[in-house]
Formats: structure tokens, sequence, C-alpha cells
């Protein structure tokens, strides 16, 4: 998004709920699967909905679920929405040996006018379309997923909490089905969609600083590998990553690369670095989509903003550990945050590195820049002036 039509693209940000954001079908494969063919079967009784103020994040789910089965004698079937329960599964399914399997995560907003919209959708649907095909599972209309998911929200509206720090979650799931045990494109597969009613990612008013781990000896994805796709087979591995970090006393990972200890992500977000380069200008620092950065819709987001701005030098680039650490010595570190739909920023304090401790000025800062992005971010989501009538 050029700096131009800025101002355009905002508004159409608020712009997600509308029924007819069908993209024109251009894939060789049939136009499925088709959102006018969906079937809603309604439960009988719907589940008492949480307090908000104790929702865990992806423990609480609502009361139905969206599924479409796809194989490759029959293509797309018609997309159902049905009461949410367990999926009976063939033991052999591929997702269950070989990780054929992605997803996303995107959430749902009451909006201060008491519409519900969604956050830049079609960017999920994007990334999740290149993950598809990444993984040999079969293409989708991307306008008509997001139209399926549309349905389920306003089928399970009320489970969009009425509060501006609570949220839907929304998450997409495509996984082979291919009873099989050969290591081999899936014949058979579905999407299925499940949401959820979760909490802020920080208790009202506060803003906590996060302490990371950087040890080189772990890597999240390599170059020529799926870092950039949301495969489950990307996160599983982390855990024990993460573990270490807890043991070491710290909160999260800070995920470096190859010899020269390139800085690509922490935990699951994507990192930013505010600071005064070598030339004395204020710039904003993120690393550059080369394949093992997750194309994230907040780092999108983010960059969008402060290229509208237009008030500091914005720039994606490789940052290695020796430059950041000369920088943090010498002061010119400004704010250091992750970026992500969970928490839309989430500021650092300190870092692990070769068992020394090195305290990072975020929170000293302010953080100026992380809490205006912040704040910018959630006023899109919850209040949309330009499309009142668009849920
Ligand atoms: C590895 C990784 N990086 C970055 C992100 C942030 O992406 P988004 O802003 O789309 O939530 C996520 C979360 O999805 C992630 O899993």
């Amino acid at each position: 998004v050029s700096t131009s039509c800025i101002g355009k693209s905002l508004c159409s940000w608020h712009a997600l709920l509308l029924p007819c954001l069908f993209v024109p079908f251009r894939l060789p494969c049939p136009p499925r699967p088709q959102a006018a063919d969906i079937s809603i079967e309604r439960c009988a009784t719907n589940k008492p909905k949480p307090d908000p103020s104790t929702l865990v994040f992806g423990k609480q789910f609502s009361d139905h679920m969206l599924t479409i089965c796809w194989s490759e004698k029959g293509g797309w079937e018609a997309p159902q929405i049905k009461p949410f329960q367990n999926l009976s599964l063939h033991p052999a399914s591929s997702a269950l040996h070989y990780s054929i399997e992605l997803f996303e995560g995107m959430k749902a907003f009451r909006g201060v006018d008491n519409h519900i919209r969604l956050f830049r959708p079609m960017l999920n649907m994007e990334r999740m379309h290149r993950s598809a095909d990444r993984s040999c599972l079969p293409l989708f209309d991307k306008g008509e997923l997001l139209e399926c998911i549309r349905k389920l929200v306003e089928v399970d509206q009320e489970w969009v909490p009425y509060s501006q720090d609570a949220s839907l979650y929304i998450r997409p799931t495509f996984i082979g089905i291919e009873p099989s045990l050969g290591v081999s494109r899936a014949g058979k597969a579905m999407i299925f969609v499940i949401v959820g009613p979760v909490g802020p990612y920080f208790a009202t008013g506060s803003f906590n600083p996060v302490s990371l781990l950087a040890d080189p000896s772990f890597v999240r994805a390599w170059r020529g590998g799926v870092g950039a796709y949301k495969m489950g087979g990307n996160y599983g591995p982390t855990i024990a990553v993460q573990n270490e970090a807890v043991k070491k006393g710290c909160q999260q990972v800070l995920w470096l690369y190859g010899e020269q200890e390139e800085i690509t992500e922490v935990g699951t977000m994507n990192l930013f670095i505010y600071w005064t380069n070598e030339k004395g200008e204020k710039e904003l620092v993120t690393p550059p989509l080369d394949g093992i950065i997750l194309p994230g819709v907040t780092r999108q987001s983010l960059l969008d903003l402060a290229r509208s701005w237009d008030e500091f030098k914005v720039t994606e680039r490789t940052m290695g550990m020796k430059e950041l650490m000369s920088a943090l010595d010498a002061g010119r570190i400004l704010e250091v945050f992750g970026a992500g739909t969970a928490c839309v920023v989430c500021p650092v304090g300190s870092l692990l590195y070769k068992g020394k401790t090195h305290q990072i000025p975020t929170m000293q800062n302010g953080p100026d820049l992380a809490k205006r992005f912040y704040k910018e971010l959630t006023d899109i989501q919850v209040s949309s002036p330009n499309n009142a009538a668009a849920s």
C-alpha cells in the first residue's frame, strides 16, 4: 500500500463483513467451496457465555463450527455450519502422521456501534491460500471461504464479547484426511473453522514488557523451509524451546538464524526495532519477508501505518545480534516490540544473550511508538464510522 492511497486503504480495512467480497475465480479447479451452498444446522440449546473477565486464550468455544470437505474425485462439497462437535477421522489421516495441517488466526470485534467486524481478513485468506499451496492441499476461492466464515460469525454473533477489551478468536484450519500412510499429496482434505471468545492480552491499563532468551542454538525456520507459512508443524517443535526460555527466567524466545545471528521473530510474533540508526536518523526496522519470517497481518498493518505517517524511516531489512548489541551499548535502541493478532504489540524489556541479561529501554521510552501503534490499531478494530452499516 503506497503512502498516497493509505487513506483509502485504512477505510477498506473496515469493509470487512460485507456480504459480497467475492473475488473473481482464477484457479484451475472448480469454483468451490460456494458460500451460497452452505447448510446451517443450529444447536437445540446454546451454551452459557463465559464472563469476559475470566476468558483464557483458546479454551472456550462457541456453539457452532464450519466444515468444508474436499476429495480428489468429487472436489469441494457444500460448506456446513453445524453444532460444535468432535471430528471423526480415519487413524491413518495424513494430518495425524505427516503434519499435513495449516491454520490461521484472526479476530472479530464488536465495535462501539455494536456492529461486528473482522480486521483485514482477506490477508488471512491469502496467507492460508499460500500455506495450502505449499502443503499440496487443494486450493480454494478466498472470497468464498471468507463469506463462509462471515456466516459462521453471524450464526455465533452472541459469542462476540460485548466488551472493547475482548474479541472472538477465529481459527480456520485445513487438514489432509487421506486415509493412507503413503507420504504423498492428500486426496481428501477438510477445512474446519472454530471460534471462541478471548480476553485482552494485557490486563486493562498495563502494557507489560517481556524478557527474551536469545540462543542461536535454537532455530525456528530456515531459508528454503516453511517458516513463512502457517503450518502446525512449525509450532509444535517450539514448545521445548519456550520451556527452555522459562527455565532460564525468560518469558519468550527471540528466534535467531544463521552465522550472523539474524534477528527474525519473537515467540509467535513479528519483531520491530525502533532506533536511531548510524546516520542519526530515527528508523523503524523489521526483518524482510525472505522466507524465514511469517508475513503477519499486524506486521503489514504497522508498516502501512508508519509509512502513512511519514515521520521516520521505515525499513524492512535484516539485523544481526552484533549490530543490535552495539546499538544497545551506544544507547541508540529506543523500543523493541513484537507484533501479532494476540497482543497487537508487545514491548520487550530485556534479552538474555550468551549468559548475560541486557536491559532494553523500551518502557523508559514510553514506549511512545508501541503505544501509538496499539491505540491506532485497536481504535480501527472497534470503531468504524466509515462503515457503520456493514454488519
Ligand atoms: C511465527 C509467527 N509470527 C508472527 C505472527 C503474527 O502474525 P499476525 O499478525 O498475522 O497474527 C504469528 C501469529 O500468527 C506467528 O505465528
